[in-house]
Order: C-alpha cells, then structure tokens, then sequence
C-alpha cells in the first residue's frame, strides 16, 4: 500500500503555520496520507490533483449525518468527544447525500441566480465604500477585522434580509461554530442561531421582502426545517470563506510587488487575478468530512468501509502536476479548474457571490489606497486556527 509512513497531526498550530511545506511533502511521498487530526480524529488526506477530483466524484464517498456520526466516533481517539450539532441544522446541503441532496440544492440554485448575484454589485461596492471611508486617515488597520470579514457578513445578511442590529452576533456565531475547537460552545451558538432563523423565517412567512430567504419561503417545496438548515448553512459557510478570500488575497499581493504591479498597471486582469487568488491560498483549506460507505480505492490506497476521507483543497491547488510552477503566484496564469471551490455534487454554490465579493473587495481597495502596503510586525502574519479553513488572525496594514 503505497501510503507514507509519516505520522502526520494536522491542525495543530505548527502544521497550521506550515501547510504548505507539509502538504508538499506529503504531495511529492504519497498520493494518500492517514493522518491525525488535533482533536483525535483519524483520517485519509488526498493531497494530488488528479486524485482529489476522483475522491470528489466517487459517489461512494458519503457526508449524511448518520453514517458521518459513526464513522466519526470509530475513528476517533475518544468516542466521547464526537462533533454535536443540535438535529434540524445538521440536515444540511453539505450533510447529505444523493437524491436529497439533488432536491434542496436544486431548490436553491433555483433562487441563487447569477442575475440575483449581478443585481447585488452596487450595495457589495457601496458597503466596501462605506468600510473604506472609515479606513482612510488612520495610519495602521487590521484589514481582516475592519474589512475582510465584516464586507461579505454585511453582503450575506443583506442577501437574505437579516436586520443591522443583529449582524454582530452572526459574526460571533458562526466564528464559534468554524473555530470547531469546544464543541460544548459550538452547541450553544448553533442552538442560538437556529433559534434566531426560526423567527427570521416566520417574519419572512408573514412579510416577505426581496431576499432570498423570502424567495425560498415564496418558492415552497422545503420544510421549515430545511429553510433553517439552508439559512444557516449560507450564513457560515459564506462569511468565513469569502472573508478568507479577500485577506489572504491582499496579502499575497503585497508579498509581491511585482505581481501587485502588475495589477495596478491593468485593473482588466482582476477577475483572473482573482481565480489566481483563490488557488494560491485557498480559503477553506480542507473540504468538509466523507466516509467511504463501501471500500474505495484512491490514487491507489485502499481506503476501508467506515473510514473518513479528507481532501486537500490547498494541496491539490498547489500540484504543480497540475499547475505549473505552483509555489509562484501569476495572476496572468490560466487557474481555470483550481478546486477551491470543491468539485462535483457539493461544488461551493455561492462561487459567484465570492467571485464578485472578491472582484469588488480587492479593486476598491487598491483604488482606493495607492499607497497600500504590508504594517506587520515580526510574527504577526499568522493563520488562525480552524480545521477547514485557511485565513489569517489578522492582516495589518498601512493604508497610504
Ligand atoms: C471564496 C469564498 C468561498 C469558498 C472558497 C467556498 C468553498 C466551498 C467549498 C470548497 C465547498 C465544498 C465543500 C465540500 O465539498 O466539502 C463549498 C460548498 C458550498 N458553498 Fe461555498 N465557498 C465560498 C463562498 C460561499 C458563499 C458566499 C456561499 C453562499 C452565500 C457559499 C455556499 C456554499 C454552499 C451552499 C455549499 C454546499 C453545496 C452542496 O453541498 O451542494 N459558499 N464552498
């Protein structure tokens, strides 16, 4: 079984630092790799291109609640420390598999159209506007907290009509809920934030709006249950993810002058940059938990029934199989089919929405701050703890 035997713990805070050079040499030893997770999970990485597009369309590979429970506590260290998630939100898009999965998602991209996301381009450009106003004039800002996070928690909130006053604690949330390190503090944020969504949606049941969750409620065809699960999957996965995108976008340009140059010479390269962007430091690293439901076999590891399957994302981005030269940023490179968006049935459905978040985020801010660059002490760049996503604590910068 050509696997390697090094003994890998993923998400400790040295691998977190590190991963690139880790899932490198991972990459160039094995095409699957059992490792640890911090918490005691055991599990299969896929670190290859070629593999982790095969792992993503092997429908035998299965993300239901039930079958991921137990397969979870069998491969854990300690069966006791298994994930809770209070029952109606873990029914969700990304927890389910085959024709369930197929009538919700259908659903959803039914309203989640490229023209309701193209209509959304003046209020993502105004409320980066407004985020930059408050930036200029100050000498050094933190531009993850000041903008990257809070431009796409106001865009998801303004996509499906959650009031101002309680955007602050959907940030808090669903920080606890991604962080997924004190699973008794995960319980009690998603029981909040289902509760809150419940009355959001009745709200919308009685006085619709023009928002998504309107839509949904409007469209018919999926239980209160699943308007929830949906409401609340949107809000996590959309806010985190795309905030991701613009800060370690930022910081990748400023890393590289010339690239940055390059940028700034022909606004025109952004969405391509963008693309670029998105595969040079994936904003969710790693893609949400799979059990093989039947024993499978990838890039040439037999992986047994019952045991868990990670893939990659940041890795295979970085397959210079793939992607020539991969450790080198090129924002005139042709990243087309970059999986940081996933791939087959759970393919992110909001790209669009974070492709034009990201479009408008980076180009504003680098017309608007000329002088922008890099304000961070020695240490200061670090990546924050998480198990799928890769994004920074914090990213200071001067404006100019
Ligand atoms: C740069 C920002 C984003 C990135 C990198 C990203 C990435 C991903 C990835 C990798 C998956 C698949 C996970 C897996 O297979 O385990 C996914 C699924 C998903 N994403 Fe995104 N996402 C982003 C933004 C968004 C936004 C803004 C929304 C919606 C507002 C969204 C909605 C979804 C949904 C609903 C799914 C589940 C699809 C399904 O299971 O069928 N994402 N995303």
């Amino acid at each position: 079984m050509p696997t390697s035997m090094r003994s890998v713990t993923l998400f400790t805070d040295e691998y977190l630092q590190n991963s690139h050079e880790v899932l490198a040499l991972l990459r160039a030893e094995g095409p699957v790799h059992r490792a640890r997770t911090a918490n005691g999970l055991h599990v299969w990485v896929v670190t290859r291109y070629d593999d982790a597009v095969a792992a993503l369309t092997d429908e035998r590979l299965l993300k239901n609640p039930e079958g991921l429970t137990a397969a979870i506590r069998d491969n854990l260290d300690d069966p006791d420390r298994g994930l809770t998630f209070s029952g109606d939100i873990a029914h969700h898009l990304l927890n389910s598999d085959g024709a369930e999965h197929a009538r919700v998602r259908g659903v959803l991209a039914g309203a989640f159209t490229g023209e309701r996301i193209e209509r959304m381009r003046p209020r993502i450009t105004a409320i980066a506007d407004e985020l930059l106003d408050a930036m200029a004039g100050k000498r050094r800002v933190d531009l993850v907290d000041e903008y990257a996070l809070l431009l796409p928690g106001s865009v998801l909130c303004e996509l499906l009509g959650v009031p101002h006053q309680d955007r602050d604690r959907f940030r808090t949330w669903s920080n606890i809920i991604l962080a997924a390190t004190d699973p008794d503090a995960i319980r009690d944020a998603s029981i909040a934030l289902a509760a809150f969504l419940v009355q959001l949606i009745r709200g919308k049941q009685v006085a619709p709006g023009e928002d998504l969750i309107s839509e949904l409620v409007g469209a018919g065809g999926l239980t209160e249950a699943e308007l929830i699960s949906i409401a609340f999957l949107l809000l996590v996965v959309g806010h985190e993810t795309s905030g991701n995108l613009i800060a370690n976008g930022v910081l990748s340009l400023l890393r590289d002058p010339g690239q940055l140059a390059a940028l700034r010479a022909d606004p025109s390269l952004l969405p391509k940059a963008v693309e670029e962007l998105l595969r040079f430091e994936s904003p969710v690293a790693m893609t949400t938990l799979r059990y093989a439901g039947e024993p499978v076999v990838i890039g040439g590891v037999d992986i047994p029934r019952g045991e868990i399957v990670i893939v990659a994302l940041n890795s295979a981005n970085r397959d210079s199989a793939r992607f020539p030269d991969a450790d080198r940023l090129d924002l005139t490179r042709d990243a087309d089919g970059h999986l940081a968006f996933g791939h087959g049935v759970h393919r992110c459905l909001g790209a669009a929405l974070a492709r034009l978040t990201g479009v408008v985020a980076i180009g504003r801010l680098l017309d608007r701050f000329p002088g922008l660059r890099l304000d961070a002490r020695d240490g200061e760049i670090r990546w924050r703890r998480s198990t799928f996503m890769h994004g920074l604590h914090a990213l200071p910068v001067a404006p100019g």
